[in-house]
Formats: C-alpha cells, sequence, structure tokens
C-alpha cells in the first residue's frame, strides 16, 4: 500500500522506479506458506515473475524453493540463497550449458518438457558422471481460460509432453541409466481467475498419472505449477489472492497417493501486489480526441498493457482535483505505448506523481532499454519509510 509517507518520500527519488511494500510482500508469504504448512504441500517461487536480489531472499528466508527457466535463473536462486535441493528448472529449450549448471548444482530436479531433452540430459549426466532426477512436464489441454499468450497447457502450446507420447518416454527411460524419474509436472497458464481450472487441472494429473501407475512407473512427485490470478482492477481491496480458494479446491480435488509430494510454483500470487511502478507526469496533452497523460515510464518499463492488453489500476498519487478522462501513455515511440484508455483520473498537471499498480509481477523483470532508455530502479518500503 502507498501510504501518505511513502508518497513524501517518492518526491526526492528519480522516476521512473519500482517500488516494493515489504510488508505486504511478508504477509503475503505468512499467509500463503501458512497453507502450504496446513496441507503439507512444498512451494517453488517461480523466480521468473520478479529476480530483485532482495525479494528473492525473502521468500527463500520465507521458506520456499525456487522454480527456474534458466541456467542464470538457477545460478541466481543459488546466490540469493536458495538450497539446490529446492530448486526445480523448467523450460522447452534448455541449452547444454545450462542442462550442466542444474546438474553441477545438483537441483531437486528438471521440469522435461520432450523426448529427445530427456535422452540430451541423460547424455550429460553420463558425461559428468551424475544421475538426473526428471519430472515428466505433461501437457494436459486444458484451457486457462487467460490471456492466450500465457495460456501453456493447450494441445496447441509448445510446453510439455503430450500423452501419447507416454510409451516413447517409458521405452526411452529404460535405456537411459542417467535419468531418475521422480514425478509428473503441470503449468496450464498464468493470471488463472477463473477457479474451476483447478479441480479440472486436478482431474486431469488423477487420469493421467494413472498411466504411469499401470505400467510400473512410480509417481512420487506430483508438480501443479503456478498460475493462481490476482486482482488487478482492486489491488487495494484484494491485496492478498485467494489463496484460502485455491489450495481448499485442490485438497478437495486432487487425489494424492500414499507418500506422493505435491508441489507448487506460484509466481504472480506471491509478488504482483507488492509492487508498483511510480511515474512523474511530464505533460498533459491535449489531443485531437483524447487528452494524454505522458508519463516518465513507457513500456520499455512496463510491457504487460502493450503485450497481453493488461489493464493495471492507476493512480494519481498527487492530485485530488475534479475527475477527467484521460489516456495514460509513455514516451516511448510506439503508439501501443500506453497504460490506459479513457479512464479517469482527477485533473493531472505536470509533476503529479503516478502509481501504476500490481507491477511486482512480470514488471521490473521484464523491463528493456527500447529507445535506449534508462532501466527504473526498485526502492523498498522499509528502506526509504523512516520508523
Ligand atoms: N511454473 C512455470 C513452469 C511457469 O512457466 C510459470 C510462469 C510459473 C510457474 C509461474 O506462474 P504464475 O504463478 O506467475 O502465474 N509475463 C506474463 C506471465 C508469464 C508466465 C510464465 N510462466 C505476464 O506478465 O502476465
Amino acid at each position: 500500500m502507498i501510504t501518505k509517507q511513502a508518497i513524501t518520500a517518492f518526491s526526492s527519488i528519480h522516476t521512473p522506479f519500482y517500488y516494493y511494500d515489504i510488508e505486504l510482500l511478508k504477509k503475503t508469504l505468512d499467509i500463503y506458506t501458512s497453507y502450504i504448512k496446513k496441507f503439507n504441500y512444498n512451494a517453488h517461487y517461480a523466480v521468473k515473475a520478479n529476480a530483485e536480489p532482495k525479494i528473492l531472499q525473502i521468500i527463500q528466508k520465507a521458506g520456499l524453493g525456487a522454480d527456474c527457466v534458466s541456467g542464470n535463473e538457477v545460478s541466481l536462486a543459488i546466490k540469493s540463497g536458495f538450497s539446490p535441493s529446492k530448486i526445480v528448472y523448467a523450460g522447452v529449450g534448455k541449452s547444454d550449458k545450462e542442462i550442466k549448471t542444474a546438474l553441477k548444482a545438483g537441483i531437486f530436479g528438471f521440469n522435461c518438457e520432450s523426448v529427445p531433452e530427456i535422452k540430451v540430459i541423460n547424455d550429460l549426466a553420463a558425461g559428468m558422471g551424475k544421475v538426473a532426477r526428471i519430472s515428466l512436464r505433461v501437457n494436459p489441454d486444458i484451457d486457462a481460460h487467460t490471456h492466450k499468450y500465457i495460456s501453456t497447457g493447450r494441445k496447441e502450446d509448445k510446453f510439455g509432453v503430450s500423452p501419447w507420447e507416454f510409451q516413447a518416454v517409458a521405452d526411452e527411460l529404460r535405456n537411459f541409466k542417467n535419468i531418475k524419474m521422480i514425478g509428473l509436472h503441470f503449468h496450464v497458464g498464468s493470471q488463472i481467475t477463473d477457479m474451476s481450472v483447478f479441480p479440472m487441472l486436478c482431474k486431469m494429473i488423477e487420469q493421467l498419472q494413472q498411466w504411469f501407475i499401470d505400467h510400473d512407473i512410480n509417481i512420487e512427485n506430483l508438480n501443479l505449477g503456478g498460475g493462481l490470478g490476482v486482482d488487478y482492477e482492486n489491488p487495494t481491496k484484494n491485496p492478498i489472492a485467494n489463496f484460502k480458494d485455491y489450495f481448499e479446491l485442490i485438497h478437495k480435488h486432487l487425489i494424492v497417493r500414499p507418500g506422493q509430494k505435491v508441489h507448487f510454483e506460484p509466481g504472480r500470487a506471491i509478488v504482483a501486489q507488492c509492487g508498483d511502478l511510480i511515474s512523474r507526469v511530464l505533460y498533459v496533452k491535449i489531443g485531437q480526441k483524447m487528452k494524454f497523460v505522458i508519463l516518465d515510464a513507457g513500456m520499455n518499463d512496463l510491457i504487460r498493457p502493450a503485450l497481453y492488453q493488461a489493464v493495471h489500476a492507476i493512480d494519481n498519487l498527487t492530485s485530488d482535483k475534479k475527475p477527467l478522462k484521460y489516456d495514460v501513455v509513455g514516451p516511448v515511440c510506439e503508439s501501443s505505448d500506453k497504460f490506459a484508455h479513457a479512464i479517469l483520473l482527477p485533473e493531472t498537471q505536470r509533476g503529479d506523481l503516478f502509481a501504476i499498480h500490481t507491477a511486482g509481477a512480470y514488471g521490473q523483470v521484464m523491463a528493456m532499454k527500447y529507445n535506449q532508455r534508462d532501466l527504473a530502479k526498485a526502492y523498498y518500503s522499509d528502506e526509504i519509510l523512516k520508523k
């Protein structure tokens, strides 16, 4: 939450910047981990959502492991204190170098996405005298009812192994001496707000794992991935994701066999709401059809609206004048550099401070230097707010 004290502190910071509410992050983690403990589940934070070292350290201290999608993420997670025994590594295109990094580190397991990949991991592990633990990422052909760019579990998506390939995997596993299959992995999409997707996933997991049980392949671990959505429209009203319904639904619908461990890979639901992109108004411009608020933050700082047509709540932190309708845009030379269309905001002028909310996940981490713009820095509530 952005307090009056925070707004005063913002006035002396160079904009744009990311602001993280550490208290909210810790509260979110407290609630999340209470469910993980209650149901005896395991959690691996999806490092891709936000990889700021300070954030990683807080999440690691809360007891989560790490879910990585590159060799560099594996190295960063280890550097941030995550035990390799709590690191999982997914991704459809793991390079030899990345696989070796993970093998050397002795991670908990690879989430494998294709039969050719398993062969490469086997060969590399053999060369290093190691046995790689793998879970098979399965594409269950489930529509997560989210944006098409962040749907990952439909049959047209590039992720995971299809059920018709199970026999080939089982045959190969018999030949691969440097692979130990330890489980099944699923991740059907991100920003899932239709809760009926999760019971459906549980039902599919039960059907799919039966194939392996029937073929005498022990499934010790079930990994359900991430995906739980957050409230982008009303972040102040709902600062914490609906972990209660999520875990209760999964507990009710997932059939867990004796000795089986259940894993999750939350990203967005942990970090989205604790981050805001803070920006200053450069100009207010009267266009032919619209009034434009031109911010000093652009799509290079937060690409979600341009890439996924994502709607982030926006506030003018320094005006309480009567509302007017504006388009809120950035300075980048693209018409897609638009944060909001025709929204009501208090009458705005040059120098006003704006907050673009729910920017903690896939915000700073996806920033780029397009137009040779500087990368926005991170500031933390526990550092800038004097007690
Ligand atoms: N596990 C795997 C294998 C994943 O690919 C992802 C996210 C997660 C876990 C974490 O999912 P989450 O709990 O955050 O939904 N840049 C996009 C989101 C991409 C998600 C990629 N995979 C966005 O800004 O919406």
